[in-house]
């Protein structure tokens, strides 16, 4: 397979190339690609400046990231599976997908869109569960040009309409609702309640999935198969420059409104490609699944576009990893007998406290590669999976990266680098970290911990924050010139392998998923008798992180404290949705704050953390004595 790294010794020498002559390197990867015209240039950048960040890939290529896909693939691949969905009920019918078949399905709404009048540059939301037409709305909008803003379909209404809202998204496609394990969830209800807010919404397009009743809102709603009912499947890709936007994709950061991340279509593609079939060691036939859903970076570039471009058989899964029972996962890896398997440690630490009577009893012997993603692996279940899952013949990769990155960037290449529990280990060719200290100043050689920066430019890197491009600058360039920061510490080791410790900033990481503690305050505050609240993280056995917020309220009496925790949950559950759902709730007279009014985060998560031995100086404090009434009602067991 081309682009494909096969030894140690060859990975070494990639990533000397890489970083003496990046433009030489990449210039090289991309020459596999299919261009209606070539690049003049490779790489054009800064980070500093007027206009900064500045970062063009491949200038003045003219492509469409959808020919890669089908055309390029379609000689060979036309009959060859490209998708095979799991549906949540195993009861239920699986559907395979070839090149062929989706390629057609593409054109086909493709055509749909361009009939409601979507061009190019248009911004088009999705809102929908794991199904294949969530593929096949995305490739058709990169068909036309049009730039696809998936949501996530775990976020309520009003989650729902601030990103509509911010991408001025003139089209919604959804679904009637959606699978999750026993119950079925009722999306269009929620969007119907987003969309009394989102003006620039001018169609909805509903797809027919649980065939649960809807409302439909007449001039507004159309139904996916009246949409493409006659529609030709003949249709030609809209020519895009390289560094047209393919995606937003919301993501939380250290303030109260999420960032449209935005991506390009050039450097996108080379890098989900060249990731995929380097870390995975994809080769032609294995079945590859990741686990992700496709609302998150982790399914946009994992399972369908790093993959697809590849030629490779995409697995993607609409339930949930415990039903009908824990053995899920391993039921689909033995039918469907998938070779690299792709997760994150909340679901394996999830499934380690089943029990290991749900992996032994399948067959797991076609796996060849397993992969986890999203936040720091702990040992215990670092060693579950390679000598359960993984029969100890099945190499780890332990992948960090993030929205902003577009793709992995350290991480073992399968097979290939020697692993340690715990440890993402080397960087991707051309990838340059570097650790610094809270001045910037460059911590050299090994053996040091500290801030991780990347200093040169890689083509999945971010471009620019939607909307606000000042806001890109800000958030990820200006703290250290001349680096994106990327809001992780981590170690290198004596070897030279990297550590990723965590975050740096207030975004705490549950379950994988990136919650600004920020929004989860705003979204608390809400609520009619809460005056203020403070949010940290703090270690959850099986999330990573659990939410913990302190909570001061008004007019409290024993008969509404008693529901005042549910509500507080139901406020963030209607403002964010489940997923940012408090764990600990800790109703408060006054928080611990500075004689200047800021809130001191550090001593709320030491509290958090039943660490309250050492909270270090706390004599800046406005009023020392609400640390101590803290740490006397705290919701965790206080070691003294
Ligand atoms: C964390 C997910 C440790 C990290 C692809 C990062 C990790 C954030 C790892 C990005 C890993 C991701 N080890 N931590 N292998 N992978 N993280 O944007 O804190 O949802 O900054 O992207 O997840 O999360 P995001």
């Amino acid at each position: 397979m081309v682009n494909k790294i096969t030894s140690l010794a060859e990975y070494l020498k990639k990533y000397e190339e890489s970083v003496a002559d990046p433009d030489g390197f990449w210039g090289n990867v991309a020459e596999s690609h299919f261009w209606r015209k070539k690049w003049d240039k490779v790489l054009d950048w800064k980070f500093e400046g007027e206009g900064a960040p500045d970062v063009n890939w491949f200038v003045n290529g003219k492509l469409n990231i959808t020919e890669n896909i089908f055309e390029r693939n379609m000689f060979m691949r036309k009959d060859q599976v490209a998708i095979i969905w799991e549906p949540n009920d195993p009861k239920d019918k699986e559907i395979k997908l070839t090149y062929g078949e989706l390629f057609d399905k593409v054109k086909q709404f493709a055509n749909g869109l361009k009939k409601l009048g979507i061009k190019k540059g248009d911004r088009v939301a999705l809102y929908l569960p794991m199904v294949p037409e969530l593929v096949i709305s995305m490739l058709a909008c990169a068909r036309i040009g049009a730039i696809h803003s998936i949501v996530f379909a775990g976020f309520s209404a009003s989650a729902l309409a601030d990103r509509i809202n911010d991408a001025k998204a003139n089209l919604l496609i959804t679904s009637d609702g959606g699978f999750r394990g026993t119950k079925s969830i009722p999306m269009k209800g929620i969007v119907d309640e987003a969309l009394e807010t989102c003006p620039s919404i001018k169609n909805a397009i509903i797809l027919e999935h649980t065939k649960d009743e809807v409302k439909i809102v007449k001039g507004r709603d159309l139904w996916w198969h009246d949409v493409i009912k006659g529609v030709s499947t003949d249709n030609k890709a809209e020519e895009m420059d390289s560094e047209d936007v393919l995606f937003i994709l919301y993501t939380s950061g250290s303030t109260g409104k999420p960032k449209g991340v935005v991506h390009t279509i050039a450097g996108y593609m080379v890098y989900a490609e060249y990731t995929f079939k380097n870390v995975f060691q994809y080769s032609d036939g294995d079945i590859f699944w990741c686990t992700a859903d496709i609302g998150w970076v982790t399914g946009h570039s994992y399972i369908v576009y790093g993959p697809l471009l590849t030629g490779a058989t995409s697995v993607m899964f609409e339930g949930v990893p415990t039903y009908p029972d824990a053995g899920r996962f391993w039921d689909i890896v033995d039918k469907y007998k998938v070779n690299q398997f792709y997760t994150a440690p909340t679901a394996i630490r999830a499934l380690v406290a089943q029990g290991n009577q749900w992996v032994t009893g399948h067959d797991l012997s076609s796996l060849k590669v397993l992969g986890t993603v999203g936040e720091p692996i702990n040992e215990e279940a670092w060693r579950w999976y390679h000598d359960l899952v993984g029969k100890a013949r099945c190499p780890i990769v332990d992948t960090w990266w993030q929205t902003e990155t577009g793709g992995i960037m350290i991480t073992p290449l399968a097979g290939i680098t020697p692993t340690k529990p715990s440890l993402a280990t080397l960087p991707l060719p051309g990838i340059q970290p570097i650790l610094v200290d809270p001045e910037g100043n460059e911590l050299k050689g090994n053996g040091v911990e500290g801030i991780l920066c990347i200093k040169f430019p890689w083509p999945g890197m971010i471009r620019t924050t939607y909307g606000d491009h000042k806001r890109c600058f800000t958030t990820y360039f200006s703290a250290y010139k001349n680096l994106y920061l990327t809001g992780d510490g981590a170690k290198r080791d004596e070897e030279g392998y990297y550590r990723i410790i965590g975050r740096i900033d207030d975004v705490i990481n549950v379950s994988g998923h990136r919650i600004g503690t920020a929004e989860v305050e705003d979204a608390i505050n809400q609520h009619p008798r809460v005056i203020e609240s403070a949010v940290v993280g703090y270690p959850h056995d099986i999330k990573g992180s659990g939410i913990y917020a302190y909570v001061i309220c008004e007019d409290l009496s024993d008969d509404n404290l008693a529901s005042i925790e549910n509500e507080i949950r139901e406020t963030v559950n209607k403002f964010i949705g489940p997923i940012a759902k408090p764990d600990k709730i800790q109703i408060v007279t006054g928080l611990p704050k500075t004689r200047s009014g800021k809130i001191m985060r550090r001593i709320l998560r030491k509290i958090g953390e039943g660490d309250a031995t050492n909270l270090g100086d706390t004599s800046t404090l406005l009023d020392p004595g609400v640390v101590e009434e803290i740490i006397n009602g705290a919701k965790v067991p206080v070691k003294r």
